[in-house]
């Protein structure tokens, strides 16, 4: 494994596009992107082996098709992690990121549980800029849009033995994205999964790990099928304590100013903005507890208006309100079932953040 603090990076090789999309079909593109369907010109990719001395070739590239051995692990053992983040206009038309660091850090521990080798904190942030660099040109001009980055590395060895390969890509692609749910920053419907859990202790739920996601899409289908834009996880040993969704974490916001949100047992994923909303709360002078909290208990809350508002959060969806949830005992609604102010409120705030438009206490903030 890699010295995740080592400073011996190797430097980035730069092949520009033969062939870029040509300017006007880009414009057109960047107007009103949806969600991770269109991408830039270029990609980075390091390579890692074992016997190579570690991270030891790292380039700015055309965006392509990855040449891939039939052997290659991941494709069996499925031996890969995955990073969201997103990068800001700033109103003087500087590109900024939010927490990089911390993105880095997850990458690293998501690494460490499944085997990988760790990819120095600075060559992590190194290949986005060196990608934001090449792709600025790519950032939409919708309001509200962003350049979505998606940081991943695979287990690239031909070898059909289970254990750790030695040989690994890291690769990053950015992706100019509109909102993450179709009907933008709406208060959504959620899903209760009754039959199926996302993680259980010992497992990999805290990583963000390919395989995490795979086990969701059944009960996500499930919950499109009803209506329904995400899905709620609970604990996969008492069915009760509500967990995550498969692509957010959770705040529950009582009637007397305090807010709940589940503890970090190891079965969610430590969000970056959950992280980042505890202190903004903090910094409202709300009191946050990281507690958990059932499913029963979210029901009777809403019903009886303890609870008055619900809010998702997320790097693709920032923070969006939960309208209403369809679980085991029916539908409940949550408020008035629309954005409550505090939703709103801390979206505007964390937001306004990143985008530079307000100041950045925390110093979370790195231009680029
Ligand atoms: N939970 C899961 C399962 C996720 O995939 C994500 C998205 O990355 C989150 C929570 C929120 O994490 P973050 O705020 O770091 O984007
Ligand atoms: C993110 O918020 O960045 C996520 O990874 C959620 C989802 C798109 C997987």
């Amino acid at each position: 494994m890699s010295d995740a603090s080592s400073s011996a990076l190797p430097a980035f090789t730069r092949t520009a596009h033969p062939a870029p999309v040509p300017g006007e079909t880009r414009a057109e593109a960047i107007a009103d992107p949806k969600f991770g369907t269109l991408f830039t010109d270029h990609m980075v990719v390091v390579d890692y082996h074992a016997d190579k001395g570690g991270w030891h070739h790292a380039s700015l590239e055309p965006r392509q098709p990855i040449p891939l051995d039939p052997a290659s692990s991941v494709l069996h053992y499925a031996q890969e992690i995955f990073e969201g983040m997103k990068a800001y206009k700033h109103p003087d038309g500087s590109l900024a990121l939010f927490r990089p660091e911390a993105n880095a850090q997850r990458y690293n521990a998501s690494a460490r549980r499944m085997a990988m080798p760790e990819l120095p904190e600075d060559l992590f942030i190194e290949s986005l800029r060196q990608l934001l660099a090449a792709d600025k040109d790519w950032f939409p001009t919708a309001e509200g849009a962003t350049i979505y980055l998606r940081p991943f590395m695979f287990a690239s060895e031909a070898f059909l033995g289970v254990r750790p390969a030695r040989e690994y890509k890291h690769v990053v692609i950015a992706s100019p994205a509109g909102p993450y749910f179709k009907s933008g920053h709406k208060a959504v419907k959620i899903w209760v999964s009754q039959d199926y859990v996302r993680a259980a202790p010992g497992g990999t739920g805290a990583a963000k790990t390919g395989g995490n996601y795979a086990a969701s899409l059944v009960p996500l289908a499930e919950g499109t099928e009803k209506g329904c834009d995400q899905t709620v996880f609970l604990d996969a040993v008492e069915h009760k304590y509500v967990e995550e969704l498969g692509g957010m974490n959770l705040f529950f916001v009582m009637d007397d100013g305090s807010v709940v949100t589940p503890p970090l047992t190891g079965t969610i994923l430590p969000g970056i903005t959950r992280d980042s909303l505890i202190q903004l709360l903090r910094d409202e002078g709300l009191s946050v507890r990281e507690d958990p909290y059932t499913i029963d208990q979210w029901r009777e809350d809403a019903t009886s208006g303890r609870l008055v508002e619900t809010m998702a959060c997320g790097t693709a969806a920032v923070v969006t309100a939960v309208g209403t949830v369809l679980g085991p005992e029916g539908e409940f609604t949550i408020g008035s079932g629309g954005t409550g102010q505090l939703t709103q409120k801390m979206r505007d705030v964390l937001t306004g953040i990143q985008n530079g438009t307000r100041p950045d206490p925390h110093g979370w903030v790195m231009k680029l």
